[in-house]
């Protein structure tokens, strides 16, 4: 990929660092990125340099948000802005929350700089987050004179309290990495200078496990806050059971024996059962 691709992709140890990559329009997400998200994943989820993906943004921004100009104007002003419109949105919704929310492998979002509007789609798509303290959070929307669209609102339901979410909506004000922490909008704040190397542990200690079993956990976690109880219950069985069919490393019933019989392993104290 090439160094002015809007998007780049960089492995190192089983990590792929997906860099959205127009600083000079502060990552906002246009359609060229857009559709080149979409190649990223599909190749990544083929890509066995790939065990974790991070996604984050070139310069002092994760991004901007949607780009006003090329996802908005331009798309709107085309000679049939009804097809541009539907071609332009199904790839932003595709990447940013279709396929990197359902995606199977580990995700973690690593927030760099400004992370506005429908950033937070992505951002909430990822499985963890890891920002910046100094970062800048916003839903700028109403600031533009508009009601926040797409699936903007309904991301910030699944990790933002409805007071925090429509205090953010309705005001517009903007909040730091450290306030995104307090409301559960990412995992960890911590300073600009060691964003990186905590980002690499975390991305590091997701790539130690059984990526059959985390692909059934994240997928079967997403299904499951959608569904009634009781069906939940039933798939979230068969999806133990599905990843004992699938997992090489049979790792549930190696695990009893190791717990069980040889007292090798004990799992409460954070330890990893590998064969
Ligand atoms: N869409 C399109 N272009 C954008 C953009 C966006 N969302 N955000 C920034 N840019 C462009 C600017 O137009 C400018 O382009 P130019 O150099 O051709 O004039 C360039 O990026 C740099 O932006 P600038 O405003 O000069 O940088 P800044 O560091 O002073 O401010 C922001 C950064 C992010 C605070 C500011 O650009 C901003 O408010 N952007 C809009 C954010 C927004 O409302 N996003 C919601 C979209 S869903």
């Amino acid at each position: 990929m090439s160094s002015d691709s809007p998007v780049l992709v960089d492995f190192d140890e089983g990590i792929a660092w997906v860099t959205l990559n127009r600083p000079e329009k502060r990552n906002a997400m246009n359609p060229a990125l857009n559709e080149t998200m979409v190649r990223v994943l599909d190749e990544l989820e083929g890509d066995d340099r790939c065990q974790v993906l991070v996604l984050t943004g070139a310069g002092d921004s994760f991004s901007a948000g949607m780009d006003i100009k090329e996802y908005f104007r331009d798309v709107e002003a085309a000679e049939n802005p009804t097809i541009s419109l539907i071609r332009a949105r199904r790839a932003s919704s595709q990447w940013q929350w279709k396929w990197l929310s359902m995606w199977s492998k580990p995700t973690i979002a690593m927030v760099n700089g400004w992370c506005l509007g429908g950033a937070f789609i992505p951002l909430v798509a990822c499985d963890l987050a890891v920002a910046a303290e100094e970062a800048q959070f916003g839903i700028a929307d109403v600031n533009w004179g508009i009601p926040p669209g797409g699936i903007l609102t309904k991301s910030l339901s699944a990790v933002m309290s409805q007071r925090d979410a429509l205090y953010y909506i309705m005001t517009g004000e903007n909040f730091d990495g450290r306030a995104a922490q307090r409301m559960g909008v990412v995992n960890e704040a911590v300073p600009r200078e060691e964003l990186r190397t905590r980002t690499r542990e975390l991305a590091l200690k997701l790539a130690s496990k059984n990526p059959y079993v985390l692909r059934a956990s994240k997928v079967g976690y997403r299904h499951a806050s959608q569904m009634a109880w009781d069906q939940a219950e039933d798939y979230l069985y068969a999806k133990v059971e599905q990843t004992q069919h699938l997992d090489p490393e049979r790792s549930r019933v190696n695990g009893m024996k190791q717990f069980l019989d040889e007292k090798s392993f004990r799992p409460g104290l954070g330890n990893l059962r590998r064969p």
